[in-house]
This record gives structure tokens, sequence and C-alpha cells, in this order.
């Protein structure tokens, strides 16, 4: 479908230099920033031209995850870049024993839930993933919360 897109072979782990630009892509994006200076090595990246331009971050608490960050420069989007982060996010958590991916979302609960993600209760997000920055963020109460059930 997108597969061809040469950009999306620029898609790589975020490195620590890559932090304020990829803060920047956030707050651009009203996405918050708690946490990612810890979280940074869990994202991956899309540099284009010397910029990034695309992020997507994974925590991991144990058998669970949060999925977050995920945001795409206005010029970029609707070229399936996300949904290849997502997916490739995905492979590396099944990878990693992740039972669960959990986010937040106030504007894209249509989105991820063509990716496959189901609403739940916030009660019900595993106690793990609520310790996260992002979940004690004040921008992120009111929030829907999403789980995607990893098989295998
Ligand atoms: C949501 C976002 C990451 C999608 O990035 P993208 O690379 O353009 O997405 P993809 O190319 O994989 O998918 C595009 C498809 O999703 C749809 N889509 C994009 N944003 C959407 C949204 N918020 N809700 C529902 N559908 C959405 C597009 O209309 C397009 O549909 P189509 O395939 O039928 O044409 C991007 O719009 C973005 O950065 N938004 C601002 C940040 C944000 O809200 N992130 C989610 C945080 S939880």
């Amino acid at each position: 479908m997108h597969g061809g897109d040469p950009v999306l072979g620029a898609v790589r782990a975020a490195q620590q230099q890559d932090l304020p630009a990829v803060e920047a892509l956030l707050k651009s994006c009203n996405l918050p920033t708690g946490g990612l200076a810890q979280h940074l090595p869990g994202y991956l990246v899309l540099e284009d031209a010397g910029q990034i331009v695309a992020s997507a971050g994974l925590e991991l608490h144990g058998t669970a995850a949060l999925l977050r960050s995920v945001a795409v420069q206005q010029d970029y989007r609707n070229r399936g870049l996300a949904r290849a982060m997502i997916n490739q996010l995905m492979k590396q958590a099944r990878s990693q024993g992740v039972r669960a991916v959990y986010l937040l979302t106030t504007t894209a609960q249509q989105y991820f839930r063509r990716m496959g993600f189901e609403t739940l209760p916030r009660e019900a997000v595993d106690p793990a993933v609520t310790t996260s920055a992002e979940f004690g963020d004040s921008c992120c109460a009111t929030a829907v919360a999403m789980r995607l059930a990893l098989g295998g």
C-alpha cells in the first residue's frame, strides 16, 4: 500500500541527541513530553532532510507497554508513516514478551481503532502502565484509554 515510500526506509531508533527535536515535534502536535528523556531509547523517529518529522514511542512496563508520542509533521501525513512505525513497535513489543499495549488519546481514537485498539475504562488499564508520566500528565486527564492485546 504505502510500502514503497522511500522515506519509510529512514525510520530509525531515536538517539539521545534527538531529544530537543522530538520534544519540539510533540509540542507542535500538542502531545505530552513528560518522561520523554527517560523513555527516548524506546522511540522510533523518522529523519528527513536533517529534520525529525515523525515519532512513535513504546514505554515497557513488564508485560504491558504504553504506546505514546505518535506524531507526524503535517507535510508528511497520510502516507502510512504512523501506521508503519506503530507496526514496527508492535513487532518489537511482541518479541520483548509484551502481552498488551495501552495508549491514551484525546484526538485519534478512530485512528487507533482502525489499528486494532479497543477502548477500555481507565481503571482497567494495567497498573504497571498507570505509573507512567504520561498517565499523570494533567493534559491527559480527559483522554480515552485504549488497548491492543498481542497474541502469542
Ligand atoms: C494521527 C497521526 C499520527 C497519523 O499520522 P499519519 O502518518 O498521517 O497516519 P497514516 O498515514 O498511518 O494513516 C492515515 C489515515 O488515518 C486517518 N487519520 C489521521 N489522523 C486521524 C485521526 N486523528 N482520527 C482518525 N483518523 C485519522 C487519515 O485520514 C488517513 O485515512 P485514510 O487511510 O482513510 O486516507 C497524525 O495525524 C498526527 O501526528 N496527529 C497529531 C498527533 C496525534 O493526535 N497523535 C496521536 C496521539 S495519541
